[in-house]
């Protein structure tokens, strides 16, 4: 342990929750070097939708880097991108009746974010960006300005600026009609909100305690994108890729963003690959404008294109993930309404789950003890006060019900019942 200690940065955070050195990972479980099993309901933040090395993508991973297929290849044309870019097309883009171009923006989600805020900016020509309360869009220093975080945001060093907040659903728990203020504010010429070239959005904010918007909420939002000629950007980086259920999560809503930003599981193994996807009439980019030297990592192309014909080529996953979502949703809504008075609020969808605690201490504590029992589950929320479920979407019943029951364990042992 000592040279963690010794040589890593303080920076450094889940290790913290989790004080063991992990080895291997099999499917839902992680294996620490001294071959103790933790079921992983945190699955790499959202990157291991598939689960840990799953068999499938390992072999087309294998059979790729056995036969010495390209592994770096900057934004040059290879089998290997061809490959994904017309599973993309056949799989998730043309059943949807999507009509999207693809970006590769660099290897992680807030590459994503920022590819989407600067075209955004070039295409209208404003500075100003919506966002929402609560928001997480990464650590970049655009993708910052648009997160709510105060702890995260004052890493920064230097002011945020070009960015204007705004509630997100439910922040007013309902008490003032949707984008009352929102609307008011574009309307008023007196309002001093600087016209915005895009609005950026999560249709559930993970980091920002699995609140999930309302499907109403999110068509009014799209609707007043389009009356007040605003860009939609939804990040679905964390919440995408069947998460919540279909394959974008704003499906269910029934809009089309003018821009997505996926990254996480994307890459189907926990390779490092982002998309930003964008309608064709906004791709105004001069070559190179954006630019990076991790764009073209081959073997995540390789997992990325395997994950999405084995996951993606039918509904069984979204119908699975669907139908897991709703028992973990219920089961966690039990456990809540066990301790009436300590005011726990279950909450998410699909399998993007949490239990709200009173604050970040309890929620911190039955985290530290699902640890205990074998299972890593992480905080969210402005004051880590939601313990956050994200499990493989691949894991079986069994496990759901293993996970389930740890976490009523744990909830007892520090709630004292
Ligand atoms: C919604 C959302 N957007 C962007 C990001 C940033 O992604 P990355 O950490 O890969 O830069 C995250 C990461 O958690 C996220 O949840």
């Amino acid at each position: 342990m000592s040279i963690f200690e010794k040589l890593e940065s303080e920076v450094r955070s889940y290790s913290r929750g989790w004080p063991v050195v992990f080895d291997r990972a099999v499917g839902s479980h992680l294996y620490a070097e001294d071959g103790t099993p933790y079921l992983d309901f945190f699955a790499g933040a959202g990157a291991l939708n598939y689960g840990h090395n799953n068999p499938v993508l390992k072999k087309a991973l294998l059979d790729y880097i056995g036969r010495d297929g390209v592994t770096h290849a900057l934004d040059m044309f290879t089998v290997a991108k061809r490959d994904l870019l017309e599973t993309l097309e056949a799989n998730i883009l043309r059943p949807r009746e999507l009509d999207y171009k693809v970006i590769f923006p660099g290897p992680g989600g807030a590459n994503a974010v920022e590819a989407a805020l600067k075209l955004a900016r070039k295409v209208t020509g404003k500075e100003s960006v919506i966002n929402f309360t609560n928001a997480f869009h990464g650590m970049t220093l655009g993708a910052l300005s648009v997160t709510g975080n105060s702890m995260k945001r004052s890493g920064a060093g230097i002011p945020l600026v070009h960015a204007t907040p705004m509630p997100y659903d439910q922040y007013f728990d309902g008490v003032y009609p949707d984008f009352l203020y929102f609307e008011r504010l574009l309307d008023d010429s007196g309002s001093g909100l600087n016209e915005p070239a895009a609005v950026i959005v999560e249709t559930v904010q993970g980091e920002g305690g699995i609140n999930a918007a309302g499907f109403e909420w999110l068509r009014g939002l799209s609707d007043l994108c389009q009356r007040h000629n605003i860009l939609l950007i939804v990040d679905d980086v964390q919440m995408g890729c069947g998460r919540t259920g279909p394959f974008f999560s704003f499906e269910d809503a029934g809009i089309t963003p003018d821009m997505v930003c996926l990254s996480k599981s994307i890459g189907g193994y926990g390779l490092p690959l982002a998309l930003t996807l964008i309608k064709p009439e906004l791709d105004v980019w001069e070559p190179g404008e954006h630019n990076g030297t991790f764009r073209g990592i081959n073997p995540a192309f390789v997992t990325a294109a395997e994950a999405l014909r084995t996951y993606w080529s039918d509904d069984e996953l979204e119908k699975s993930t669907r139908a897991k979502g709703e028992r973990v949703g219920a089961a966690l809504q039990s456990i809540a309404e066990a301790y009436p008075e300590h005011g726990l609020t279950a909450k998410g969808r699909g399998l993007a789950r949490g239990i709200e605690f009173p604050n970040g201490e309890i929620a911190g504590r039955v985290c530290g003890a699902a640890f205990d029992r074998g299972l890593l589950m992480e905080t969210s929320g402005p004051d880590s006060e939601v313990a956050k479920l994200l499990p493989p979407l691949t894991l079986s019943e069994s496990e759901v019900d293993e996970g389930l029951e740890i976490i009523d364990a744990s909830v007892k042992a520090v709630l004292g019942k």
